[in-house]
């Protein structure tokens, strides 16, 4: 099954959110082994978010997203980039080629898709030995500012939460049997974000859109207002990426190709 979630509504503030952690993207394709030149597919790969850092260390991107305003935000930002191409696609359903890729990546996605047949997908188009990775930049919510944000957002939109973003992805992984044990890497870093474009970053937070529905505009102004009342022209907001990776298992059994 396909879950494609329309996030033209949240394409253009998408692009202000702050970046995934530098170290966890270094520590992730030092884990899954993947060198300059090597091809990735970017599932969900939006406003290149992780995209333009894949592309950064040297690596081929194929970037597939289902929705155009997300596209159309990522084409504009990787324009004139050596080695990406962009593709209409899901994660479940990507339309790439079987036994392609040295790594699949899903940038803040993966939990947008039918986990399972996201994971099926990706052992379809991985080449030998090659790597699933799944990573989230998640808000350190025990920051005294942060705190208050969340407060906030609980008092306005009651029973709100996370979903699967904010999960451990190892059970899904695991269960897939696709997969040798994953590894689990995290790094925490402080981005200091001119305010106003952190305020206006939330008109991107799909997940808080979802469930704020017809208030979304009013949390975010609420939002907007404590920043300012709290800060001044700079933020400091602490982030914690958080990434999975696993090893595609040999489909014969044997396993014999998870070196190269
Ligand atoms: C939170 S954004 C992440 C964008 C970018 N990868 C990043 O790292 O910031 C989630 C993206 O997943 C896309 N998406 C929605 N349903 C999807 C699916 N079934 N498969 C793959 N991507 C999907 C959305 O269109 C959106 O661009």
């Amino acid at each position: 099954m396909t879950t494609t979630f329309d996030y033209s509504p949240y394409a253009v503030a998408y692009r202000e959110r702050a970046e995934y952690v530098p170290g966890v993207v270094r520590a992730l394709l030092r884990t899954a082994a993947v060198r300059p030149g090597d091809l990735v597919c970017d599932m969900g790969a939006g406003s290149a978010h992780l995209t333009a850092p894949l592309l950064e260390h040297g690596l081929r991107v194929d970037a597939v997203e289902p929705t155009p305003a997300m596209r159309a935000v990522g084409e504009r930002r990787t324009a004139g980039a050596p080695g990406v191409t962009w593709y209409e696609g899901t994660g479940e359903a990507s339309g790439r080629p079987a036994g392609h890729y040295r790594l699949v990546t899903f940038g803040s996605s993966f939990d947008r898709t039918d986990r399972p047949a996201a994971l099926r997908e990706t052992a379809r188009i991985l080449a030998p030995g090659g790597h699933f990775a799944c990573l989230w930049n998640h808000r350190d919510l025990d920051d005294p500012l942060q705190a208050r944000v969340e407060e906030l957002i609980h008092e306005r939109v009651p029973g709100y939460g996370y979903g699967v973003r904010r999960t451990d992805q190892r059970p899904v992984i695991e269960e897939s049997g696709l997969f040798a044990p994953p590894v689990a890497l995290s790094g925490r870093q402080v981005f200091r974000l001119p305010a106003a474009a952190w305020v206006r970053a939330w008109a991107s937070h799909a997940t808080l859109g979802e469930q704020a529905g017809p208030r979304f505009a009013e949390v975010c102004d609420a939002i907007g207002d404590l920043v300012r009342r709290e800060t001044g022209e700079w933020i400091d907001v602490p982030y914690t990426t958080r990434a999975w990776t696993a090893r595609r298992l040999d489909p014969r059994g044997t396993d014999a190709d998870a070196r190269r």
